[in-house]
């Protein structure tokens, strides 16, 4: 995993000296298409390499099966055999679709990505889970399937919009929790310049997640134990986009859930109550929210949390911190908590 700016002067000199694949396709979504997988494709031709830009439109309506077909018939007419390798340029949809048509091309071709959203550098691209949506439930069909490698170029976050942005925060504030106090303390004291995105800060944040996460999945990359860390928040921020019908964006989902779920925390695992608020304000501090929308019931919520992946026997379990920066330890990655707490920790929360 190569982080920096820099890593796309980097991505274009491996790719020449050691090609994943006799042809290249990178794929992308119209967006990043414009602004960054058309110069970037175009440069590897110069440079002698097949390379071929296919585009997809942006947004989480395409990681679908019909995408990805749409992507496959047209590698089969460009003739792409077994020795291509796939290059994923983009977002965190992209990572996914553009991965999952990697993995089960000709069996599984070689795959790289280049992140261009700060969710995608810190969280979609490391990890190699690969899926698209069905209509029912977000990732249902996917495989996994490990890049060779990862070109996370923070200047190419200059054109990503603020939403989305600040959506990618809310993820770093996870991973702080979940194994990375000074990252923590350091955000607390530097959400401006985050803000701002400047280069220095952008570099520090992408390097210390992309690390955690490559951490966390090296001991454990089909999540059968402590890999659940990775869901503090999540499964609380599932269950409201489900009951919203995914108008709820991913990253304020997560916000969200993470307040509710470290109040969860207080009772279940001694999470300090200083802890608590400290993440609170530092969600605040970064434009993220931290109370329910009230359109979505409580009672909703909690029905919801009943179907998410993670339940067993009907039995929610939650990733939990014992304090900023560290989970409980081991085997007791998830932990089950009943809906009445459940309920009364939404009830709670804003
Ligand atoms: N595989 C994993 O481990 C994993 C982890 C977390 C999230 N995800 C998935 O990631 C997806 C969300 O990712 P996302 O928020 O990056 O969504 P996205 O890929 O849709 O990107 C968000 C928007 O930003 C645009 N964009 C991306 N980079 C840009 C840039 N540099 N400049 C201008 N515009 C840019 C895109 O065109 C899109 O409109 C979800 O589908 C989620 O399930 C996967």
């Amino acid at each position: 995993v190569r982080v920096g700016s820099g890593a796309r002067a980097r991505l274009i000199e491996e790719l020449l000296a050691e090609p994943p694949g006799a042809r290249l396709f990178l794929i992308a979504d119209d967006n990043v298409a414009r602004l960054h997988g058309r110069s970037l494709a175009a440069e590897l031709r110069d440079r002698g390499l097949d390379a071929e830009l296919l585009e997809f439109p942006a947004g989480e309506a395409s990681k679908t099966r019909a995408t990805k077909q749409v992507l496959e018939d047209r590698l089969f007419e460009l003739g792409a055999g077994r020795d291509c390798a796939i290059v994923a340029v983009g977002g965190g949809v992209t990572c996914d679709l553009a991965g999952f048509v990697a993995a089960t091309w000709h069996r599984g071709v070689p795959l790289v990505h280049v992140p261009t959203s700060l969710l995608a550098m810190v969280d979609a691209a490391i990890g190699g889970k690969t899926a698209v949506d069905l209509p029912g439930g977000k990732n249902l069909v996917g495989a996994f399937h490990q890049p060779e490698a990862v070109y996370a170029d923070v200047d190419l976050l200059s054109t990503l919009p603020d939403a989305y942005f600040v959506e990618g925060l809310a993820e770093v504030v996870k991973s702080a929790v979940i194994g990375d106090a000074s990252l923590f303390r350091e955000m607390e004291s530097s959400a401006e310049r985050l803000l701002a995105r400047d280069e220095e800060w952008l570099e520090r944040v992408v390097l210390a997640c992309a690390t955690l996460k490559g951490r966390i999945v090296r001991r454990d990359e089909r999540e059968t134990g402590r890999r659940a860390v990775l869901n503090f928040g999540h499964t609380v921020a599932h269950a409201v986009e489900t009951v919203s019908n995914y108008t709820v964006r991913h990253g304020h989902a997560v916000a969200y859930g993470m307040c509710v779920e470290s109040r969860l925390a207080v009772d279940a695992t001694g999470f300090p109550e200083r802890h608590r608020g400290r993440l609170e304000r530092l969600l605040e501090s970064l434009g993220l929210p931290t109370g329910r929308d009230s359109q979505f019931s409580v009672e909703a919520i909690v029905a919801a949390t009943h179907r998410d992946k993670k339940v067993r026997r009907d039995r929610v379990r939650y990733a939990l911190p014992r304090r900023i920066g560290r989970m409980l330890p081991g085997g007791q990655a998830a932990i089950v908590v009943d809906d009445a707490d459940l309920e009364a920790a939404l009830r709670a929360t804003g």
